[in-house]
């Protein structure tokens, strides 16, 4: 394919992508999906080179913000369908399979949604009823073609207990079941519920989700996989860590799905401590060594070698993960430019600020296209 020059949605600078022979979805076709994340301007202008790499790339797609409660429905009868139909119409044209994130999450929800018009807290009753809705609403306008959805983020805590969200605080202990429920009735049969949460490699919360899984599964509570985020750093989790943690997880039947994988090249080690507020930190020399976007040729590798390791593991565990999704396409999308440190400028995904593939690209590619079934 010759070189195209296309913008890419973030930054408007100039693009340098040009397609490679091998696509990331080609060298994993057969293992796992490989997804990733969009937003309402690359469902809106197909021309960006974001949205170009995602085509040629990328088996499945995900929306970073745009079915979240508030960014969706951020006023009772208010929504906000253009990003949520162009991105499955997109991904329904070009073969891509469409994930649903998310339906229920204590963040990025509006108040309104746990309040009567007096001001009051919902009860009980009413809370599940609104979350039938929601559950209800997406069936009718995106039934057709969203068949994967997370149902629930992020309700379990490190420690294993569970969050004390409004959610929890509304219905009770029994707010995630409810919630599968819910969404089994609601979403289109044969639809994919997933459980989706953070910090999957803390014994305290994956002891939890097990339990949590393996009791649904003695009840007949719908679910069908287990989400791990996979907002990782170059040496956090180990390789052992995921190994075990997979294969524990996998043990429970459910499948599994890498939803937000990102590696934060920069760190996090010596930004935060206990108590620290972590979103005010600021970015400084120490901790935001590559303003201007120099990212060294050694740390492209290094950065790559991190990612041929965990996609090597991901294959000694390919049976049981059905995708494996970045949060991002291109270092100018990710949310690791702005936390746990404000305004640096990082490089956790596998395409370049400019939309060129880094050698961590390549290297994954390898991994893929070398990989021998043992
Ligand atoms: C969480 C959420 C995502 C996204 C990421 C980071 O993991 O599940 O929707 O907000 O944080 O941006």
């Amino acid at each position: 394919m010759s070189l195209i020059t296309l913008m890419t949605s973030s930054c408007n600078m100039k693009s340098e992508y040009t397609a490679s022979e091998m696509s990331l979805k080609d060298a994993y076709a057969g293992k796992f999906l490989i997804g990733a994340t969009m937003n309402n301007d690359m469902v809106a202008d197909h021309s960006l080179a974001n949205t170009q790499i995602v085509k040629d790339h990328f088996s499945s797609a995900t929306m970073d913000n745009s079915f979240k409660w508030g960014p969706f429905n951020p006023e009772p009868n208010v929504y906000n369908l253009t990003g949520p139909k162009n991105f499955a119409n997109f991904t329904h044209n070009n073969g891509i399979t469409p994930v649903g994130h998310v339906l229920f999450w204590h963040s990025q929800t509006p108040d309104w949604v746990f309040k009567d018009s007096e001001g009051n807290l919902l009860t009980r009753e009413a809370l599940l009823q609104r979350m039938r809705e929601r559950a209800k609403f997406m069936a009718e306008n995106f039934g057709d073609k969203i068949k994967v959805w997370d149902v629930v983020n992020e309700a379990i805590e490190d420690d294993g207990s569970l969050r004390r969200s409004l959610y929890n605080k509304i219905i009770g202990d029994d707010f995630i079941e409810q919630a599968f429920i819910i969404a089994n009735e609601e979403l289109p049969a044969g639809s994919t519920k997933i459980y989706n949460d953070y910090g999957m490699t803390r014994k305290g919360r994956v002891d939890t989700v097990i339990k949590m899984v393996n009791d649904f599964k003695a009840r007949n509570i719908p679910i069908d996989a287990i989400g791990i985020q996979g907002h990782w750093s170059m040496t956090s989790p180990s390789l052992a860590e995921i190994d075990a943690n997979f294969t524990a997880l996998a043990a429970t039947g459910l499948q599994l799905h890498i939803t937000e994988l990102d590696i934060d090249y920069l760190g996090r080690e010596n930004l935060w401590g206990a108590n620290v507020d972590i979103k005010k930190r600021v970015a400084n020399k120490e901790n935001n060594p590559y303003p201007d976007g120099n990212f060294p040729a050694s740390a492209d590798k290094a950065l790559g070698a991190r990612y041929a390791a965990i996609f090597g593991m991901f294959l000694k565990h390919h049976k049981n993960i059905d995708r494996v999704t970045f949060w991002g396409v291109t270092d100018a999308d990710s949310w690791l430019n702005s936390w746990p440190v404000s305004g640096r400028t990082n490089y956790p995904l596998l395409f370049n600020r400019d939309a060129s593939p880094k050698e961590a690209l390549t290297q994954v590619i390898n991994v893929g296209l070398n990989y021998k079934e043992k």
